[in-house]
C-alpha cells in the first residue's frame, strides 16, 4: 500500500505517519527528514538544500525527485507513507511516472487540513528529538521531563524553521505551490480530506478507517 499524507506545515503529517509506522507495517518517507539528515551530515545534497529549508522555500523538484526515485528503487513492493511529498505538480507527476515504471501506484491521498492560527500555535510549541525523531508539543503532548526525549533521553530541539516568521513563509509557499495538488488528485476516488484540529488520536482513527485498517 502506498499513501500520501499531505497538508499545510504543522497539520500533523509526521505525527500520523509515526503512529502508522508504530502500529502497522509501513515505511515512513519524509522528504523534510531526509533533507534535515543530509544537512546535519553536511553532504553535497545537504549543502545545496540548506538555504531552502532554513528559509522555508521548496527544494528544487529535480533534487527531490532524484532522492525519491532512489528511495523507491531500494524499497520496491514495500508499504510506504509519503509525508510532505509530493509538494508541487511536477513532483506529483514525477511520482506517478516513477511508480508506473515500477508497476506500482498510489492507493490513498489524505489531506490533513488546519487553520493558520492553529498551525502557528502548534509549530512554535513543537520540539523534536534530533536522535530518534520523536515529535512533542509543549501544549498538547509535552515530554515527561522538560526538554528531554521520553524514548532515548536526548535533549530536544526546536527546528530552525519553526519561528513565526518562517512558519508564515511556509504557509504562503504551501498556498502557492502545494494546494493545487488537491485539484490534481480530487478527480480520483483515492483522495480524502481530514480535519486536523481533531486530537491526535481522533485523526489517527479517521485515517485507519479510510485505509480499511480499523
Ligand atoms: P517538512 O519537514 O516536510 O515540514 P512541513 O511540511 O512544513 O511539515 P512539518 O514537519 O512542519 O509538520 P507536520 O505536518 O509533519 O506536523 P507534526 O506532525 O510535526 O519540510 C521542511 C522543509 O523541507 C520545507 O519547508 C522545504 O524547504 C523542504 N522540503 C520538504 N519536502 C519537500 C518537497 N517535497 N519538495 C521541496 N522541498 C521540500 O505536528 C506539528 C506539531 O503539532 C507537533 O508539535 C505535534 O506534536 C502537534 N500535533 C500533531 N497533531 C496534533 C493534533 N491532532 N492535535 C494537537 N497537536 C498535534
Amino acid at each position: 500500500m502506498k499513501i500520501i499524507l499531505s497538508g499545510p506545515p504543522g497539520s500533523g503529517k509526521g505525527t500520523q505517519a509515526d503512529l502508522l509506522v508504530t502500529k502497522y507495517n509501513f515505511i515512513h518517507f519524509s522528504t523534510g527528514d531526509v533533507f534535515r539528515e543530509e544537512i546535519a551530515k553536511k553532504t553535497p545534497i545537504g549543502i545545496t538544500v540548506e538555504s531552502y529549508v532554513k528559509d522555508g522555500r521548496l527544494v528544487p523538484d529535480e533534487i527531490t525527485l532524484e532522492i525519491t526515485k532512489n528511495f523507491l528503487i531500494k524499497n520496491k513492493n514495500q508499504n510506504i507513507i509519503f509525508d510532505g511529498f509530493p509538494r508541487t505538480l511536477p513532483q506529483a507527476q514525477g511520482l506517478d511516472k516513477i511508480l508506473l515504471e515500477l508497476n506500482d501506484c498510489i492507493d490513498y491521498i489524505i489531506f490533513i487540513d488546519l487553520p493558520d492560527n492553529e498551525i502557528v500555535e502548534r509549530l512554535t510549541a513543537r520540539r523534536t528529538c534530533p536522535n530518534c525523531g520523536a515529535i512533542y508539543n509543549l501544549n498538547f503532548s509535552p515530554p515527561k521531563i522538560p526538554d528531554i526525549c521520553d524514548n532515548c533521553g536526548t535533549r530536544l530541539i526546536q527546528r530552525p524553521d519553526d519561528t513565526e516568521e518562517i512558519i508564515r513563509k511556509r504557509l504562503l509557499v504551501y498556498r502557492n505551490q502545494t494546494l493545487e495538488l488537491k485539484t490534481y488528485y480530487e478527480n480520483s476516488d483515492r483522495m480524502y480530506v481530514i480535519d486536523g484540529s481533531l486530537g491526535r488520536d481522533r485523526v489517527h482513527q479517521e485515517i485507519i478507517k479510510i485505509l480499511g485498517l480499523a
